[in-house]
């Protein structure tokens, strides 16, 4: 393998444009064209021209894998098959479709975004840039994905596929998130303005599926002609990579509290915006330092409920890694001793049976301690089917 030069062409030129002339350009869109109606894949928001549709699949797409969204894009049509059907929905609805996916922001912006698209635009997706991106949620290559999908318009895309097959033809020799105007302004020129909606398609799925981030398969690739990154012999080594501190790990004690007769739990509602806002989930916190994770459920159902409980035995500890942090979860049964609970804390307490519990949106790790719970009880609780947040590093907000 060639070594890395100490700057590769596309640091000495801060115009990565530089490296596309018309000629390339053309043969960029050609070859590219060329390899999609060949390699492209089938998936299920390619067999629509609903912009709605088209919209949905690219919130999900924002962060999480094709394998894993195309369920979920598929039951949520189901679910809310048209812009006014999500708009009119419970915010609970839309969170528990969306429950495994992580990220919710996104399912809350959605819901918002669609009472604005039936509010302000008469429940037709605006075909115009500008009124796209103020839009909850929708920043600008989920604009053009959608603009460009949707109604075939020469919008530019820069996902993190993009970005990395961008960064490896012009052998970026910085992160890509440190080169984002010249990486935009080469996704603009290179954009074909014949097939807007096909190139940047196939843009995505030349990243996803052949400039992948390991092992590249660079012998099959339509680009690799006029690739920096194979020319020099560092595919492997492009694009960079940003240096990142370690993630904070944040231990938490987790209550399961039985009611006194033993047939109903308590949980709460978390407050609508921030982490997992909107959703359900057991009561816990932080286990302060010098604080036995025992002692720590108990102090933190008095602060948070008002109520006092005795601990008992410990069910299960859960491991979730996010974008920004890993938590493990030490849980415990509880039982209630006094006190009646106040939301102090969150927006909601509700004592429920665990058949109940499987109604309500829980992020991935509660629903981990509802399935401890049930296979300790030898009963079966069907809960909709989950990506697993942490499975795509989801921060959950
Ligand atoms: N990622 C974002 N949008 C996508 C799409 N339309 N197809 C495949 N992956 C995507």
């Amino acid at each position: 393998m060639t070594r890395s030069p100490a700057r590769s062409p596309a640091a000495d030129r801060p115009e990565l444009n530089s490296l596309a002339s018309p000629a390339t350009i053309a043969q960029l869109r050609r070859s590219l064209l060329d390899w999609y109606s060949r390699q492209g894949r089938d998936l299920p928001w390619r067999r629509t021209r609903d912009p709605y549709a088209i919209w949905v699949s690219e919130i999900m797409l924002q962060q999480t894998q094709v394998k894993t969204a195309a369920p979920y894009f598929q039951r949520w049509l189901v679910r809310f098959p048209d812009v006014q059907t999500l708009a009119i929905a419970d915010r609970q609805d839309v969170l528990k479709q969306w429950q495994g996916l992580g990220y919710y922001a996104r399912a809350r912006n959605l819901h918002r975004a669609a009472q604005l698209v039936v509010n302000q635009h008469g429940g037709e997706f605006p075909r115009d840039f500008e009124a796209t991106i103020a839009l909850p949620g929708i920043g600008r290559s989920t604009a053009g994905g959608i603009l460009s999908h949707a109604f075939d318009l020469p919008v530019a895309i820069l996902d993190g596929n993009v970005k990395r097959v961008l960064a490896r033809w012009t052998a970026l020799d910085v992160p890509p998130n440190k080169a984002l105007k010249p990486l935009w302004a080469l996704s603009e020129a290179i954009l074909d303005p014949g097939s807007p909606r096909d190139f940047n398609q196939a843009l995505m799925d030349l990243g996803a599926t052949c400039c992948t981030p390991k092992n590249p398969a660079c012998l099959l690739c339509p680009w690799q002609d006029t690739c920096q990154s194979h020319s020099l012999g560092i595919a492997a080594e492009r694009p960079m990579r940003e240096t990142k501190a370690p993630l904070p790990h944040k231990h938490v004690s987790v209550a399961v509290i039985w009611n006194e007769t033993g047939d109903r739990l308590l949980v709460d509602r978390r407050p609508a915006e921030g982490l997992f806002g909107g959703m359900w989930e057991f009561p816990g916190g932080k286990i302060e330092a010098g604080e036995t994770p025992q002692d720590c459920v108990k102090r933190e159902v008095q602060e948070e409920l008002a109520i006092e409980v005795e601990v008992g035995k410990q069910l299960t500890t859960v491991d979730r890694t996010y974008t920004h942090f890993k938590v493990t979860l030490e849980v415990f049964y509880c039982r209630h001793v006094s006190g009646e609970p106040q939301t102090i804390a969150c927006d909601e307490i509700r004592w429920v049976t665990l058949a109940e519990l499987a109604e309500l949106p829980f992020p991935a790790a509660n629903v981990e301690i509802i399935e401890a719970i049930a296979a300790e009880r030898g009963e079966t609780i069907s809960i909709a089917p989950q990506g697993g947040d942490a499975a795509n590093a989801s921060s959950g907000g």
